[in-house]
């Protein structure tokens, strides 16, 4: 078996936790303090959270969408292709070395997507973004965590709270949508969305486009 080979190394700002870039033959791992947050060989899920958030949106000329974050550009390659030329796109990532990374080393796995002019990336905390937006978004897709119980970083956890929900809510126009990446179900989580002002629709999709591998949840939830 081919072993993995580390190819580079972050810290999480608020914990410190350890984030690894980790690479073996054409796959490759984005881990945090040792747990996987992202490989590239399950990618279906997040590609299917855009897919799913854009055909929420409806038809729209000029949409304006907030990704966070990058990852390895899956769900910011599958929103592209399902956004119109008028598109913005901002992709807030925490890390500024999962930008390089994504520069050096994957921009062959989504097809570079950050080579979009219709994208700005922003090195920074989605959670200060959306807790004081400076303009509203028709969309915010979130995929930072392995779910609402399973951070990153601890400053997270916001993001799935009433106050948090409540923010992002005030953030989106008028029928926008959030979509939200899980690794597993989470009854309250949907429970507390509709305590929030949205109307979540919940989906169990596959990890692979094969249609196969674990189950993973994701939540769309429009703005009531
Ligand atoms: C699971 S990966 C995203 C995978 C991505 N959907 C894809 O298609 O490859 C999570 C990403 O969110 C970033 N992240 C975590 N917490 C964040 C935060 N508070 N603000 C912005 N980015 C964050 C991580 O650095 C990582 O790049």
């Amino acid at each position: 078996m081919i072993p993995w080979k580390q190819l580079g190394t972050a810290l999480t700002p608020e914990d410190g936790n350890p984030v690894g870039l980790f690479c073996r033959g054409s796959e490759y791992s984005i881990r945090v303090s040792g747990q996987e947050l992202m490989n590239s060989r399950m990618s279906g899920s997040e590609k299917q959270l855009a897919r799913l958030a854009c055909d929420a949106l409806g038809p729209h000329l000029k949409p304006r969408v907030l990704i966070g974050g990058l990852g390895m550009g899956f769900t910011l390659a599958a929103a592209l292709e399902g956004l119109p030329p008028g598109a913005e796109v901002v992709v807030a990532e925490l890390l500024p070395e999962l930008v390089l990374w994504n520069r050096d080393h994957l921009s062959h796995l989504a097809g570079s997507p950050l080579d979009d002019s219709r994208v700005a990336v922003e090195v920074g905390d989605v959670v200060k973004r959306l807790d004081r937006p400076a303009r509203r978004y028709d969309a915010v897709i979130l995929d930072v965590d392995n779910g609402p119980g399973a951070l990153t970083q601890e400053g997270n956890a916001w993001l799935y709270t009433t106050q948090g929900l409540r923010a992002i809510r005030k953030g989106l126009a008028p029928k926008g949508v959030l979509g939200v990446w899980s690794a597993i179900d989470s009854p309250s989580f949907t429970r507390r969305l509709k305590e929030c002002g949205f109307h979540p629709e919940v989906h169990r999709v596959r990890a692979r486009e094969t249609g196969k591998g674990a189950r993973h949840t994701l939540w769309i939830a429009t703005r009531r």
